[in-house]
């Protein structure tokens, strides 16, 4: 059968068996595993139809004017901030994301979490190394029925993490502002107007808003000072939601019980204060600080799910059929793909 399409996975893959089974013989996938766009040919480039990009090379405009026969670029993961999307708008070019490959898992490893130090098991487990044998420790749990857990950013994850939350009793409460009505209606949760309503109220606060400028060190010290006394913090939104001078100082004065971290302001974490004590095991922090390496998504499964939804993503388009998950509507005047994709595209609000 005559290839149709040709598919450029420029980088990270070396193997695209999960595609190929995907696209099928009318697409020809080529995968030159480049760490920078210049290693790939221009004619490489120039016979593209679409591209599945990881995080390794630039889409600058450069780049994208180097394809003229390309309609998408599917960014497999959820960041796009390494294609300008204005250049690509402009030349008729769709971007789109994979947003929700990792919701279930970040929010299973945000339960894992929330159990893992309501239930003390760090400190458990840290108290048998040192020779004892006692369940009666100076900071006993609490049942987890009726605790209340704090979410910040109701979104896919939010909700996802609400619902696990709820099996297990936990009475529920969010704040955010750009979900609309009902939401809280929706999924039997209480809906707080406004932040310091939450963290009043929150025995666990869990982030899971996106990181913007609003949101941008939004856990400072004014939010741990707003939070209950004894409360635990869990990070695995993004980093720079975290002032980690503040959580320092949180832990440090017992402000906070315990917190657990996926994702940091630099990955891996600066050797600051508080990792420098962690990991020094000094008894101020040693059991109340869980460390993950922005690890909340990873699965097998999902890794799977990332690259089929990519794939089918670039089919949706180069079928002349609406994106799912385009991300650059506000620079699209024509499209590649087909201008009947207009109407579609001007109906998805930009991110
Ligand atoms: P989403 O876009 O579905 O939800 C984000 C929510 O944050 C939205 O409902 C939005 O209204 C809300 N929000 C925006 N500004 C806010 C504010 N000022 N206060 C409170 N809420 C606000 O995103 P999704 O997929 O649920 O992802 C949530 C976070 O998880 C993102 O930061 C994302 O980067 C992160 N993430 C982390 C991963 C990990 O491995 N640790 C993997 C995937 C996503």
């Amino acid at each position: 059968m005559p290839q149709r399409f040709t598919i450029l996975i420029p980088d990270v893959l070396d193997n695209a068996d999960i595609e190929e089974e995907v696209f099928g013989d009318e697409y020809r996938i080529l995968t030159p595993k480049a760490l920078e766009a210049d290693e790939i040919p221009a004619e490489t480039w120039a016979e593209t139809d679409a591209v599945l990009a990881f995080h390794e090379l630039s889409f600058t405009s450069e780049v994208l004017e180097g394809m003229p026969r390309c309609k998408v670029v599917v960014r497999n993961g959820v960041g796009y901030d390494n294609v300008d999307l204005k250049a690509a708008g402009e030349l008729g070019i769709l971007v789109c994301n994979i947003p929700d490959y990792g919701t279930d898992s970040v929010a299973d490893h945000t339960m894992g979490c929330l159990l893992a130090l309501a239930r003390r098991l760090t400190m458990y487990t840290e108290s048998i190394r040192e020779g004892e044998w006692k369940f009666a420790i100076d900071t006993p749990p609490h049942r987890l029925g009726g605790t209340v857990l704090g979410i910040v950013g109701m979104g896919r994850i939010g909700t996802a993490t609400a619902l696990r939350a709820k099996a297990f009793g936990l009475d529920v409460r969010f704040y955010d502002p750009y979900v609309p009505d009902g939401t809280d209606k929706a999924l039997q949760v209480t809906r707080c107007d406004t932040l310091h309503e939450l963290l009043a109220e929150a025995d666990y606060v869990s982030m899971h808003c996106l990181l913007c400028n609003e949101t941008r060190e939004m856990a400072n010290a004014e939010f741990f000072g707003a939070m209950k006394d004894g409360a635990i913090f869990i990070n695995t939104a993004r980093g720079g939601v975290l002032d980690v001078e503040a959580l320092t100082d949180a832990l440090r004065s017992e402000k906070l019980l315990a917190a657990a971290i996926d994702v940091w302001p630099n990955e891996p974490p600066k050797e600051g204060p508080l990792v420098k004590a962690w990991k020094n095991r000094e008894p101020w922090i040693a059991n109340r600080l869980l460390v993950t390496p922005h690890a909340a998504f990873f699965c097998v499964e999902s890794i799977e799910e990332m690259r089929i939804k990519g794939a089918k993503e670039v089919m949706r388009v180069l079928s002349g059929t609406p994106p799912r998950n385009c991300v650059n509507p506000q620079f699209i005047t024509h499209v590649r793909a087909g201008d009947h994709l207009l109407p579609h595209l001007h109906r998805i609000r930009p991110l």
